[in-house]
């Protein structure tokens, strides 16, 4: 983040605005909006900014600007079109320490104004840090689109009765609960229709009965976050990520993801870290519990899809056996996600019948497969886990009949923006893999499907974007 977002309270501060002209006076509608005692220094004015003067909301000095000018002053606006003034605006600002913008100029900034969509007391932000203002633009169009035109007017009446819920509620939490029944609730719709009154009279019910039952009811959502592209996150996971007060995640869930979450929500890792001691399923199991006793509701965040592969199953056993109330959304697994982004149809109808995920993590595990029926032809076959057991799984297809040159893809860190493709055959699985230095998570695609991907590459992520150049998916044979 180059830039700290903050909102500035001006109200009755000085503020500096250099230039006479319309973009002037747009600066200044602004400004003046926001409570600032606004002096404009121009050697002439426009008619909007004269209208100003007249009515006493802004005082003219006459003049070009000299440095001195910016003393006393909060912020400077530089509005002039003329590059020299402008940078003698903003050595005079800076010397003094004084925050200043220069209007188009983002060199001689030391502050940037975003987009902003208006619902007083409720106010949006964007901004691109100055790096593509139209596309800030464009996002604050859309944002304007979605937020309904009398959200000011909730955010009033929550002000308003803010000291009465925290006088009749006990606990952080259970203040929480309320504000989310009124804004999720029969007094949002109130206030949007306009109906004022009522929405006054069904807050005042709802303080009522919140205050009459003050219990702690917590709840563990377990909730399965795709395979790295936030894109890919369901509607329901996005909304329980941002009411959940704890969000219990894997090493897997990638930042992005967690950023969607509400922002003061506690992050508690249970991941397993290389080369540190992770978090024993049992731990897990015993911290969910413990969080919902303290009323608490938790989004147990799992990568992929939380029963596939994911021991979802055993979380969802240990609330059971505890009385705790627990839902389960499903997300996009790895097969699903990595499969799609490669550009491999898993079951295309004239090679595969059946696809089959399968996992190869653990001591035994490869000889507790069932070898006979995986290496059989028309079946795709999706491992997880499996980096560390290629040799094994390359040997015992081939020995059970699966053909050497059955196409294969290894795709690493799928879905993401470090997604890497490489596809081959089932001979020469291990010697690729090694090649590549292919790193975990990866999953591996063996069927004929697999070849299908080639050339059929739709997706290339920032690392490609980054280096055109690099040869993002590899296809050897
Ligand atoms: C513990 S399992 C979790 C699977 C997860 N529950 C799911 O439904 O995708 C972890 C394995 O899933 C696979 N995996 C998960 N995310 C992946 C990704 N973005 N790219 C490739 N493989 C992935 C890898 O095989 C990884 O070792």
């Amino acid at each position: 983040m180059d830039y700290f977002p903050a909102f500035l309270k001006l109200k009755d501060r000085p503020c500096l605005l250099v230039g006479g002209g319309v973009v002037a006076s747009r600066k200044a509608d602004l400004l003046l909006a926001a409570g600032a005692r606004l002096t404009v220094v121009a050697p002439e004015i426009c008619p909007a900014l004269a209208l100003y003067v007249t009515s006493g909301r802004i005082t003219h000095r006459i003049g070009r600007f000299t440095p001195s000018d910016v003393n006393g002053h909060w912020l400077v606006v530089n509005a002039s079109d003329d590059p020299e003034l402008g940078s003698e605006v903003f050595e005079a600002a800076n010397g003094a320490r004084i925050f200043c913008n220069s209007v188009d100029d983002k060199g001689l900034c030391s502050y940037v104004t975003p987009a902003i969509i208006d619902r007083s007391p409720v106010v949006v932000a964007v901004s691109s840090g100055g790096a593509a203002p139209l596309l800030a633009r464009k996002i604050r169009t859309q944002i304007e689109t979605i937020l309904p035109a009398r959200l000011g007017h909730l955010a009033t009446l929550a002000s308003a009765w803010r000291d009465r819920v925290k006088n009749r509620i006990d606990g952080l939490l259970n203040r929480r609960r309320f504000w989310e029944q009124v804004f999720d609730g029969v007094v949002y719709d109130d206030v949007l229709a306009g109906r004022f009154q009522s929405a006054t009279r069904n807050i005042a019910f709802l303080l009522e009965a919140a205050s009459r039952s003050q219990r702690k009811e917590g709840e563990v959502w377990l909730v399965g976050a795709g395979p790295g592209d936030p894109g890919l996150l369901t509607m329901r996971a996005l909304q329980l990520m941002q009411r959940a007060d704890v969000i219990v995640h894997d090493r897997l869930v990638a930042d992005e993801i967690l950023a969607l979450g509400r922002r003061d929500a506690e992050k508690i890792s249970v991941g397993k870290v290389p080369g540190c001691r992770s978090t024993t399923q049992e731990e897990i199991n015993e911290l969910l519990i413990r969080l919902v006793r303290d009323g608490k509701r938790v989004c147990r965040l799992k990568g992929g899809d939380p029963f596939i592969f994911g021991r979802g199953g055993e979380e969802i056993e240990a609330l059971a056996r505890a009385d705790i109330r627990y839902q389960v959304v499903p997300g996009i697994t790895a097969a699903a996600g990595c499969a799609a982004y490669a550009g491999i149809p898993l079951t295309h109808r004239d090679m595969a019948q059946s696809v089959v995920l399968l996992t190869a993590h653990g001591k035994d595990s490869v000889d507790r497969l069932d070898w006979p029926s995986l290496a059989r032809d028309r079946q795709t076959l999706a491992l997880y886990m499996a980096v560390r057991r290629f040799p094994d799984i390359q040997s015992k297809l081939v020995e059970y009949g699966r053909s050497p040159d059955t196409p294969i893809a290894i795709i690493e860190r799928g879905t993401s923006d470090n997604q890497r493709v490489i596809h081959g055959s089932l001979e020469n699985l291990t010697d690729l893999a090694e090649q590549h230095g292919v790193i975990a998570p990866a999953l591996l695609i063996v069927g004929e499907v697999a070849g299908l991907g080639v050339g059929r590459e739709w997706f290339e992520g920032q690392a490609a974007a980054q280096a055109p150049d690099r040869p993002v998916p590899v296809a050897v044979f």
